[in-house]
């Protein structure tokens, strides 16, 4: 592991060595080896609470976790429903995160504020993820530790407003009050730094983690997303309201075909976006049916290795970015006034 580089209100707040925190990963794909390998790199994880094959599986990814860290801080993603009962549901969950020692959990979907109190009471930290500038209050009214703002780049549930990463997560650093974390498209040591000059506090990934050696997904599925440059990565579902960035495959053909003819009955939808499909194709290798989320960060991803040495290639990309930053800082920018400065250009 690399030693620590950057210290930040995040890597504080969470207690970690390197402001890199991998986004939870459904349906069941971060499971406990995988937030383990994470955390145990020096970043964060967070174990996705839904959509294991058997809901008691859950637990068991959170044994697991605790058992490979040791006791180091880890967590949890907790999808809030924006359907009636979706935080009721969500709190039945929280004495489990308890129970094994989780440290902070990412939320995504509705608002956190109904669950935040109880995880307050278990000194659990709260980042809420939201996909527009707009959330970002919401959240920090919420009672968030943190903000994960996603740009329209990002594998999964970009939003409906689309607008790129580096907008977003500048203008949420500007106005959050709070530490923000940038997502959507990131995956090298470059971005990184780029997103900490932007005044985030980390960054998030998913679609270039895909390739990691420490997740039980398939190896073909792992080798696709190396051959990848990013041009199959398509938004669909857009006309339901409900856009998704995914892999361009059958079944996403199949959507995209029905939003073409103005279809808004979902029942025709369902056979093409059932998560049975998706979680076939990540156990298979064969991903040509299934919403399988899909960034077009995958196009950093040249190579199936474990989470930590993607980390120490992404802190030494980081390294190397900051010397490029300073090879290219004039001596005269430490002047302080234009008008030195200007005087310097005069004489040199
Ligand atoms: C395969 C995959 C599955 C995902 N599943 C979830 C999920 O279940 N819950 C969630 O909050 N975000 C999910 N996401 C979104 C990620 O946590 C993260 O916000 C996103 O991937 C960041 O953008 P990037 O893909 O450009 O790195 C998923 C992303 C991917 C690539």
């Amino acid at each position: 592991m690399r030693p620590q580089i950057f210290q930040t209100s995040i890597t504080e707040l969470l207690g970690i060595r390197h402001p890199l925190l991998c986004g939870g990963l459904g349906p069941g794909v971060s499971d406990g080896r995988y937030v383990a390998a994470a955390v145990n790199a020096g970043g964060m994880g967070f174990i996705v609470a839904t959509g294991h094959d058997d809901p008691a599986q859950f637990e068991e990814e959170l044994k697991i976790c605790r058992d490979l860290t040791g006791g180091k801080p880890f967590g949890v993603n907790l999808y809030i429903s924006r359907f009636a009962g979706g935080a009721d549901r969500v709190s039945k969950q929280l004495p489990l995160l308890e129970k094994y020692g989780v440290t902070c959990v990412e939320t995504a979907g509705a608002s956190p504020e109904p669950i935040i109190p109880m995880l307050k009471d278990m000194n659990i930290k709260v980042l809420h993820k939201v996909p527009a500038v707009r959330y970002v209050q919401t959240a920090v009214r919420a009672g968030a530790d943190a903000v994960i703002i996603v740009g329209s780049e990002c594998g999964g549930h970009p939003g409906i407003y689309q607008i790129g990463s580096i907008v977003q997560a500048t203008r949420a650093a500007e106005i959050a009050g709070i530490p923000v974390i940038a997502a959507g498209g990131f995956g090298t040591g470059r971005q990184l730094v780029a997103a900490l000059s932007m005044g985030c506090d980390a960054i998030l990934m998913g679609s270039r983690m895909m390739v990691s050696s420490d997740l039980w997904v398939h190896d073909d599925y792992k080798r696709r997303v190396v051959a990848g440059d990013g041009t199959e990565s398509k938004i669909v579902k857009q006309l339901l309201g409900d856009h998704h960035r995914v892999l361009d495959n059958d079944s996403a053909k199949a959507v995209l075909a029905l939003e073409d003819a103005k279809v808004t009955d979902f029942e025709q939808y369902r056979p093409h976006v059932s998560g049975s499909l998706t979680r076939e194709a990540y156990h298979t290798g064969d991903f040509s049916k299934g919403m399988l989320d899909y960034g077009p960060a995958v196009v950093f991803a040249d190579e199936i290795k474990s989470t930590e040495a993607i980390f120490d290639e992404i802190l030494d990309d980081a390294v190397t970015a900051l010397d490029r930053v300073n090879t290219l800082r004039l001596p005269a920018a430490n002047a302080a006034t234009a008008a030195e400065r200007h005087a310097w250009r005069l004489r040199n």
